[in-house]
């Protein structure tokens, strides 16, 4: 296949995903650990032959789009969108067509649509060295289509030669651009292909994919990615942590302070066990450890109560959309017993990870006088932490 030279991309992510719902709009959020926008960027860049892609954003989203954008594209083009879906195409257009040497052909797509079938790309790509105008991927319309008056059927709609819009659509630029520009700009228009056709030009349609779905609901997101083959992924991280013991100090263990003799030294209030299942958090988010998100050398940490630490972890779970299945964490010790607060500690980390009593597991083990902890010269404390990532 001959590729086409001038190959443009115009991605567009400046919408607000209301539909979607959620705090981050929908082009900012993660599909199998990586964003949406990522992957639809991703998704052009392997268009053969694409140039230079911009992207169009919101105001005030460099930022965002930038960090969204970052294991792909480390320069990204950005232009400032629209109110309107069409708005953000034509700034697009008017950005290109200020350049040196204008596209010769564009591809413009949704953000929303992160996954670009190699099949759907050869498609457009054949039918514009065929000298096409403009093509777009289509599916047929399947289901019995029905006009609803209210909560009752109307009549039935003929579905016959019905199809469902989709994106990337591809034209010649100079095409699209006058089609925009000649637009009614009272007219609604939710994609560009009715834009094209309304100045006269053909829209050849070639097959879509179920692949190419949009997410618009909130529910998009898991279909979209089962599609794809990107599911959520369940992660295990492993965490360990000693602290020495020594006389007139409180004892943190857990997140509670247990009546003893001793308590732990450290930094912070050295509460052992919260130490482990912090890192062991941050294990499964692969996001390092809790001396680097908390360093010891750092005055503010002096004395801290360690329950902040894992306050920080249960933050970076939810940032990474994801969610604690399940926290097992062992104390090694001599003493205190910790059976009498087992109960009680599994409470309080449950309380403060947001999660059921149930997901939290606390045991105990001495190491028959073996060893440091067995001399009581200090306690360990290991945990494993099992994550699902969406
Ligand atoms: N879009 C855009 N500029 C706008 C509106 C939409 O760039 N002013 C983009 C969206 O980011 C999306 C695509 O156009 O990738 C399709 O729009 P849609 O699915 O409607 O997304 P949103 O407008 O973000 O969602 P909603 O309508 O639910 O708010
Ligand atoms: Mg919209």
């Amino acid at each position: 296949m001959k590729t086409i030279t001038g190959l443009t991309g115009i991605l567009l992510a400046a919408g607000k995903g209301e539909r979607a719902g959620g705090e981050t709009a929908k082009q900012y959020r993660l599909l199998g650990g990586r964003s949406v926008l990522a992957h639809a960027y991703a998704s052009l860049r392997r268009v053969p032959g694409m140039g230079r892609i911009v992207v169009v954003i919101g105001a005030d989203e460099v930022g965002n789009a930038s960090r969204a954008l970052a294991d792909v594209e480390s320069a990204p083009l950005f232009v400032i969108g629209g109110a309107e879906r069409r708005d953000s195409v034509r700034r697009a257009i008017d950005h290109l067509a200020a350049l040196d040497a204008a596209p010769s052909h564009v591809f413009v797509h949704d953000s929303a649509r992160p996954f670009v079938p190699a099949e759907v790309t050869e498609r457009l790509l054949a039918a514009l060295e065929r000298g096409a105008a403009a093509a777009m991927p289509v599916l047929a319309v399947a289901d019995t289509l029905v006009r609803g008056h209210g909560d009752l059927a109307g009549d039935v709609v003929p579905r016959d030669g019905l199809h469902r819009v989709q994106t990337p659509q591809a034209f010649r630029f100079n095409v699209l651009s006058a089609a925009h520009h000649a637009w009614d700009p009272v007219r609604s228009a939710t994609d560009d292909a009715q834009m094209v056709r309304a100045a006269g030009h053909g829209v050849v349609l070639v097959e879509g994919d179920q692949r190419l779905e949009k997410i618009t609901m909130a529910q998009d997101f898991a279909r979209v990615g089962a599609l794809n083959g990107i599911g959520a992924e369940v992660r295990t991280g492993t965490g360990y942590d000693v602290h020495r013991l020594v006389p007139d100090k409180p004892l943190w263990l857990c997140g509670l302070e247990i009546p003893h003799s001793h308590g732990l030294s450290g930094h912070s209030d050295a509460d052992v066990a919260i130490h482990a299942l912090v890192d062991a958090i941050l294990g499964a988010l692969a996001e390092g450890d809790i001396g680097q998100h908390f360093p010891p050398s750092d005055e503010k940490w002096r004395g801290a109560a360690s329950d902040r630490f894992l306050d920080y972890a249960r933050d970076r779970i939810v940032a990474r959309q994801g969610r604690l299945l399940h926290a097992d964490v062992t104390i090694i010790c001599e003493a205190p017993k910790i059976g009498p607060h087992r109960d009680a500690m599994r409470d309080r980390l449950a309380e403060i990870l947001s999660v059921e009593r149930e997901r939290v597991s606390v045991k105990a083990t001495t190491t028959e006088g073996l060893g440091f902890t067995g001399r009581r010269e200090g306690i360990a404390a290991q945990a494993v932490a099992t994550l699902l990532l969406g």
